[in-house]
């Protein structure tokens, strides 16, 4: 069986066709950054309005890189949530639409489990029980995972997402958005130790996620450095490799007492976040430390794209079947 995935719930428009072998077929990816460069930040209208333009030449660029037409296609699936509304609407309507008119079943996949199971592309043993943590522009979570379709929530965003605090500190510095990839790069020039950074532990044996604190403290060192005089380069980028470790300091610590607290020895770490190099590394040292098998997708896979949600939708199909025609977008994760 082949499947057709769309994932639109942010601010790229992505097509992938998988078959059920988890073989990547086709993943095209249109971004709109050059679109939310000058805002700064996704700005939600624009990011809808893309999307309906991308939406029908993506789906069409995805068939053709893939070799197959429509009708050989068995699964429909989009991304039913969490995002934003007005741009989840326009790559699930489009997939609904799609399956009224060809009478290909149709599934909603919750954009969470996408980012769990993109492990799977690259990796169809990957074990249960594992540990997983998504951090991306919308989160930060530890999930416990069981089976394909059986999630449990363990550690949750208080409030700035790892992604979000990334993009903040980089706007902070007057760099473009998605402001991730830019501060990992000055990173790599800096000293990650020059700045002492706040972790939020939230208290012991805590799997919750806080970084607004780190954020305010970098606004804080930059206001305190400009009324100084001017900011260097070099100051620049201490404060980025500052930054990034007291953030994937606390991402490593938390995913590593998930996994010895439930006594499981694999982890999966996904979400745009994870295609930082730091992180990646530190991710390995601490797993080697523990004993613990740990997987990370390549980052294409990190960062959102329609490959990750077939996996999920093609699972999801196996367990409960097509959905109802009246199903509608969600914006917060349905997981655990
Ligand atoms: O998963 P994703 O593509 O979209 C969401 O669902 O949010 O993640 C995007 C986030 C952005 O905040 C971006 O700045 C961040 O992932 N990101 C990175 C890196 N690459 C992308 N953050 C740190 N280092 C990176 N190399």
């Amino acid at each position: 069986m082949k499947i057709l995935a769309i994932e639109s719930s942010c601010d790229d428009t992505s097509v992938a066709v998988i078959d059920n072998k988890l073989q990547v077929l086709s993943n095209i990816v249109s971004s709109q950054d050059k679109i939310h460069n000058r805002f700064g930040g996704v700005v939600p209208e624009l990011a809808s309005r893309s999307h309906l333009l991308a939406i029908q030449p993506v789906v069409t660029t995805a068939l053709k890189k893939a070799n197959v037409k429509l009708e050989d296609i068995g699964l429909i699936t989009a991304t039913q949530g969490p995002g934003l509304s007005g741009s989840l609407l326009v790559g699930f309507s489009y997939a609904k639409a799609l399956s009224h008119v060809s009478s290909i079943p149709f599934v909603g996949v919750d954009h969470m489990a996408g980012h769990i199971l993109a492990v799977l592309l690259e990796n169809t043993g990957v074990s249960f029980p594992f540990i997983a943590l998504i951090v991306s522009g919308g989160t930060s979570s530890i999930f416990r995972v069981d089976g394909h379709t059986s999630f449990s929530h363990i550690g949750r965003t208080r409030d700035d997402a790892a992604g979000e605090a990334f993009d903040k500190v980089a706007k902070i510095l007057g760099l473009p958005y998605p402001g991730g990839p830019h501060v990992a790069a000055l990173a790599k020039a800096g000293n990650p130790e020059s700045i002492k950074f706040p972790r939020a532990w939230l208290g012991e044996g805590s799997l919750d996620f806080s970084f607004s604190g780190v954020k305010t403290s970098v606004l804080n060192h930059v206001n305190s450095l400009k009324q100084k005089g001017k900011i260097s380069e070099q100051d620049k980028a201490d404060i980025c490799a500052s930054f990034q470790a007291a953030v994937v300091e606390v991402l490593v610590e938390k995913t590593i007492t998930a996994a010895r607290s439930h006594k499981i020895d694999t982890v999966v770490v996904g979400g745009g976040v994870s295609a930082n190099d730091y992180l990646r590394s530190e991710f390995k040292r601490a797993c080697a430390q523990y004993n613990l098998q740990h997987y990370i997708p390549h980052p294409s896979f990190c960062t959102d794209n329609g490959a990750m949600i077939a996996v999920a939708g093609y699972y999801k199909y196996l367990q409960s079947g097509a959905d109802p025609e009246n199903t509608d977008v969600f914006s917060r994760s349905q997981l655990g």
